[in-house]
């Protein structure tokens, strides 16, 4: 059994760190507290909210029924031999802390994946992804429970029809699945990736291949010097995905703006993959503000929570963005950031 709590504060639960409340909330800590929460919302016809770390989310009113917080705890490793690990999170562990979890036992391939704040039950339900790599290529099953069912479930990797920051979670089973645990098949000996431009700068530059713990720590202080850390300064990360466009749009975009920069999209050929942040920064908006939030100075793609910001101040300075955006260069961004309730394209 699990008593929510009623009329709850959920600035510490939401790294904007945004002034909301919940009408209920709880954290569970076992699959039988899940369980119990779920039937205390649909006895008392709440909706439900499930949240990790709080880190990708958009709280835009106080939430009217509960919000469960999935703070299920562990880490085994489930085969392991010179080659390959497989090894299993529960959803509520620290991302962060799984990651240095994988380097400390020498199983490797998370390096990029450093310092992206939450929880590993989010990993897969917006694909997470930095610096060239992205979880999908490192998960081998994803455990669920079914929200109508009750039942426990395994997902294949290939079931979760992962793309660029989306999945199935986010699509055709959005709200229906509750993430439970991931395992990831990781690898024994060092295979590092250092494709990523920008990441090349803060790594030995002797012509050595660097090794996976080096990797880890370019990605680290990449990341701190260019992302402001949500402890000190409210935000979510990146606030839209880079947009996706045919490559014909991006032709012609060249044609106006040379310096655009672009990259080719693993198995879309013909799309190119524009980075927003340049896009807003290009017109103007880094620094620029909407109340208590701003467009943070380092990197135009992050909003952050600059003056006790309220939840309009950030909708109104992103719909700002997105229309400003869309006016220069009819590209349209979307938000990476989850809004609760729902961000409406059309509006
Ligand atoms: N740029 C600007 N102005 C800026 C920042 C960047 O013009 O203020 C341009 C530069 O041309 C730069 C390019 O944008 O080369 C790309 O910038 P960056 O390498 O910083 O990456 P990003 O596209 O802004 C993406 C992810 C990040 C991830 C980084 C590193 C998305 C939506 N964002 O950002 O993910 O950490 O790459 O791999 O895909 C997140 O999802 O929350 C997140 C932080």
């Amino acid at each position: 059994m699990i008593t929510p709590q009623e009329n709850f504060d959920l600035q510490p639960y939401n790294s904007f760190a945004l002034q909301v409340r919940a009408r209920y909330f709880c954290a569970a800590q076992s699959l039988a507290q899940i369980q119990s929460a779920l039937e205390f919302a649909q006895a008392n016809t709440l909706p439900l909210l499930v949240i990790g770390g709080g880190s990708n989310l958009l709280l835009r009113e106080d939430f009217p029924g509960l919000v469960l917080q999935v703070a299920l705890q562990g880490i085994e490793t489930l085969s392991v031999d010179a080659h390959s690990a497989v090894v299993r999170a529960a959803s509520g562990e620290n991302w962060h802390q799984f990651v240095c979890h994988c380097l400390e036992h020498e199983y490797f391939g998370l390096e990029n994946l450093a310092l992206i704040p939450g929880n590993v039950g989010a990993a897969p339900i917006q694909n997470i992804g930095a610096y060239g790599v992205e979880v999908k290529d490192f998960i081998n099953e994803v455990t669920v429970l079914d929200i109508d069912s009750k039942q426990v479930q395994t997902m294949s990797a290939q079931a979760c029809e992962f793309a660029y920051r989306d999945s199935i979670f986010k699509g055709r089973l959005r709200a229906r699945k509750i993430v439970l645990g991931v395992s990831f098949s990781l690898h024994r000996q060092p295979q590092v990736n250092c494709s990523y431009q920008g990441l090349a700068h803060a790594l030995p530059q002797d012509g050595s291949t660097p090794s996976p713990q080096q990797v880890f720590a370019a990605v680290c202080s990449v990341r701190r010097a260019k992302l402001p850390d949500p402890a000190q300064l409210g935000n979510a990360g990146s606030f839209f995905k880079n947009p996706i466009v045919a490559k014909a749009v991006y032709t012609s975009l060249q044609s106006k703006w040379p310096e655009i920069p672009g990259f080719a999209v693993p198995q879309e050929p013909q799309s190119i993959k524009i980075p927003a942040a340049w896009l807003i920064d290009q017109a103007g908006w880094k620094g620029k503000s909407r109340g208590g939030a701003q467009v943070y100075e380092q990197q135009a793609l992050v909003i952050v929570n600059r003056h006790n910001a309220t939840p309009l101040d950030i909708e109104e300075l992103a719909t700002a963005i997105i229309d400003s955006v869309w006016k220069r260069y009819q590209v349209r961004l979307e938000p990476e950031v989850q809004w609760v309730p729902a961000f409406d394209s059309t509006q």
